[in-house]
Order: C-alpha cells, then sequence, then structure tokens
C-alpha cells in the first residue's frame, strides 16, 4: 500500500503516467506473494484501455515443470502472457543477440547452415568462480537448472531455429519453441550415454588454491548437487537429424567463457600430400559469446614455401576492433525492452515448459541416484570430470578449449 501511494506521488510529480512495471528480482520462493500483493493493491493489473502494465520475471522459473506451471498459474491470474517478461539475461548481450543477424543477414551462412555441411556444436559456458556466497540457492538448482533450462537451451535454440517471418516477438519465440520441440527425449534407463555430472573438490583456479564445494558453509559435507554437466542432445527434425549438439557448464573450471563452436565436415578428399603432422583439421567457425567477443574461421591454407604444405589459420572478428565498447549492458537492454512493450527477447511460458520438460529425466534421475564415481569427481580448475571428455570420445570428437588468448584470434 506505501509502495502503491508513493508511486501515485511520483507519477504526478513527474508526469509519467499510470502503467507500471515491477521487476521480481528476488529469490523465486517470494513471487507469488510479491504479485498477490501487487496486484490487490492495484499496482499490476490485467490490460486494459487505461493501463498496460509488466511484470518481469527473474530466473529461474519454477525449478521443474509443475512448479513452472505452478507459478505460471499464479501470474496468469493477475496478468495476460503478453504482460509477463521472463527474463534471461543472455538474450540481452550483444554476442547472442548476433547470433540471428550472422546467420540471416549474410546469405553465405545459411545454405551450409545444417545436417549436410555441419559435423556437430558445441556449446560452452564456463565459469572460473565457485558458487560463492549462493551456496544455499545452488544446493537447491545446480548447474542444469541454473544454466542449461535456460541460458545454454537459449544459444541452442538461436544456433538451431528456423528464419522466423518477421523480427517479432511471436515469430522468433515460435521459431525458438519448435527447436526445443525437436529435441529427443532423454532415456533415463541410458542417461550416463548422454549425461555427465561433476562436482568439483578443491584445486588451483587463476593461480590461487581454492576450496571444494563442500567445503562451503551453505553446502551439504555429501551434496550429491552437480557444479558442472555435459548434454549430448540431438534435434529430431529436417535440418539437424544425425548432427549432435554437445552443451557444457560448470563453476571452477580453468576460464571464464561462454563460447558456440560449429564443426564442418571435413572435406570428402585430400589430394595434397601430407605429412603425418599435418593432420587438416576441419574448419570450425567459433562464436565468442564472451569474454574478448568476436567470430573466427578456421581454414586451411598453402604454408609459404616451396612445398605444396597446408596449415591452419583462422580469420577474425573482433567486436572490440570492428565497433569499439558496447553501448550498454545486457540488463540495460532488456529493461529497455520491457518498457517499449518488445517481448521478442524473452522467454514464452510454452519454451519454459518445453525446457524443463526435456530436462525432467536428468533432473531426476540425478536427484534419486548418487553419482559414480562419487563427487567431488573434477578439482576446481580441470575441466570437468573425465566422463566429460569420453562423452565426446565415444563420437570421435572432443571438446574445443580455448587456450585463453591474450587477444580474441590469437588461439592456436
Ligand atoms: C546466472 C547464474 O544466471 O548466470 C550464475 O545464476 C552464473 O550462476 C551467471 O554465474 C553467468 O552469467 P554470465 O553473464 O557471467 O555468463
Amino acid at each position: 500500500g506505501k509502495l502503491r501511494d508513493r508511486l501515485a506521488e511520483v507519477s504526478v510529480d513527474h508526469n509519467c503516467g499510470t502503467d507500471r512495471i515491477c521487476y521480481l528480482a528476488t529469490a523465486p520462493t517470494f513471487f507469488a506473494t510479491i504479485v498477490g500483493g501487487l496486484a490487490a493493491n492495484g499496482l499490476i493489473e490485467r490490460a486494459g484501455v487505461a493501463r498496460h502494465d509488466r511484470l518481469i520475471v527473474e530466473k529461474p522459473f519454477g525449478r521443474d515443470l509443475a512448479s513452472a506451471r505452478a507459478l505460471n498459474g499464479v501470474l496468469r491470474a493477475v496478468l495476460d502472457e503478453e504482460q509477463i517478461y521472463r527474463i534471461d539475461h543472455y538474450l540481452g548481450k550483444e554476442t547472442v543477440q548476433n547470433i540471428l543477424a550472422f546467420r540471416f543477414a549474410n546469405s553465405i551462412i545459411e545454405p551450409i547452415w545444417n545436417r549436410q555441411y555441419i559435423d556437430h556444436v558445441q556449446i560452452t559456458a564456463a565459469e572460473t568462480l565457485g558458487v560463492e556466497h549462493r551456496g544455499r540457492y545452488y544446493e537447491e538448482s545446480g548447474a542444469v537448472r541454473d544454466m542449461f533450462q535456460n541460458h545454454l537451451f537459449q544459444l541452442m535454440s538461436l544456433v538451431a531455429m528456423d528464419p522466423p517471418v518477421r523480427y517479432h516477438g511471436q515469430s522468433v519465440r515460435d521459431r525458438k519453441a519448435d527447436v526445443l520441440r525437436a529435441v529427443i527425449p532423454f532415456e533415463p534407463a541410458r542417461l550416463d550415454r548422454a549425461a555427465v555430472r561433476g562436482q568439483y573438490g578443491p584445486g588451483v583456479v587463476d593461480g590461487a588454491a581454492v576450496p571444494g564445494y563442500r567445503e562451503d558453509s551453505s553446502v551439504a559435507p555429501d551434496s550429491n548437487r552437480e557444479t558442472f554437466a555435459a548434454l549430448r542432445i540431438g534435434l529430431d527434425n529436417w535440418r539437424w537429424a544425425g548432427v549432435p549438439f554437445y552443451l557444457r557448464s560448470g563453476k571452477r573450471l580453468p576460464e571464464k567463457l561462454t563460447m558456440i563452436a560449429i564443426e564442418f565436415k571435413r572435406v570428402p578428399h585430400l589430394f595434397f600430400r601430407q605429412r603425418r603432422q599435418d593432420q587438416i583439421e576441419p574448419n570450425t567457425l567459433t562464436i565468442r559469446i564472451q569474454p574478448n567477443e568476436g567470430i573466427s574461421l578456421k581454414l586451411g591454407a598453402k604454408m609459404p614455401g616451396s612445398k605444396m604444405r597446408i596449415r591452419q589459420m583462422q580469420m577474425t572478428f573482433s567486436y572490440n576492433d570492428a565497433f569499439g565498447d558496447f553501448p550498454a549492458t545486457a540488463y540495460e537492454m532488456l529493461l529497455l525492452d520491457a518498457m517499449e512493450g518488445d517481448p521478442t527477447l524473452f522467454n514464452r511460458s510454452d519454451a519454459v515448459d518445453l525446457s524443463w520438460e526435456i530436462l525432467k529425466p536428468v533432473l531426476e534421475t540425478w536427484e534419486a541416484t548418487p553419482a559414480s564415481p562419487a563427487f567431488p569427481n573434477y578439482a576446481a580448475g580441470e575441466w570437468g570430470p573425465p566422463a566429460a571428455a569420453e562423452l565426446l570420445a565415444r563420437d570421435g570428437r572432443a571438446w574445443r578449449n580455448s587456450s585463453a588468448p591474450a587477444r580474441f584470434g590469437a588461439e592456436s
């Protein structure tokens, strides 16, 4: 009530009308109570002629399918879907928005963006940080809820989606939801073939010794919570049949790096006489979401000299070199969109449901069974447990880890 009265004064003083945007950046347990209070006091109401209020809701939107649906029910009891803005700050990142520009504003890209040319896709979101002061939250969530259900699935959807008819809230989100609809369900009985979990023990990150996850005071000493996950996802659709998407994310990994690597198929025949050490790698397109934002393409080229010998080289686009600094942060961009009533970069309820549905077998199986080999199964400062490398090795592939380039483009 006090907030309502105060906002009424502010509206008069600053002549800013009656529409309200409320942003729930709180622990999710309070969402329903807050929304009830806002609605009871007239701070938000269903869209009408006079008012168009909006509600921005932070992640996580639920912790599984049932709780996401329940939360949606609470919100929809007082607002229309068009008034609900489920925020995912990854969608506000320039490099993430550029995925669509790169794919659909360049005529040479889209014709090769499919199973005919692409061997597989890797999406990595690695962090050097541990769970810091968020142990209590993290014990409830874990890597899959914290990073996959939202950020990594968003990246996968943008890489895999078909072109929308228009750059418009419904059209873009329809095509993204189609990607999630195409995901081949995980089979609980064969989960180990497609999903890997890890938890960090003590180790060394950035040259400093750091404690293990279980040593955090708000974490159970025998916690079964994953701080790392890797998933092998298949999409059952015309464009991507047979092309695996490997997703991984973890805390306390060797470097802070979010990157999408698109690995193309090898050439069918090499007529150069190559020495054994001159292995020609497949073309790889790397989209660096952060840091050192940019895009690079690995190509084979002739080494200068009298012999026809091929070496890998890299063509690089660096955001910083091309455009200088970003004008705004991801959150600033998204809050502005919400003020302008543009939901394109916000999550729709059907996509939220789909993502929880996909992850259900993983979450339920992992919660019901202790990890084997037992947690902790990677030392802080390593790229997750050995099983993460085996996940790709079984398919004859390997993760691409950057070697901490001093600046983008200097990758080996
Ligand atoms: C948040 C997660 O949504 O994203 C955090 O809750 C994570 O655990 C963060 O650290 C990563 O965001 P960014 O922008 O640093 O990649």
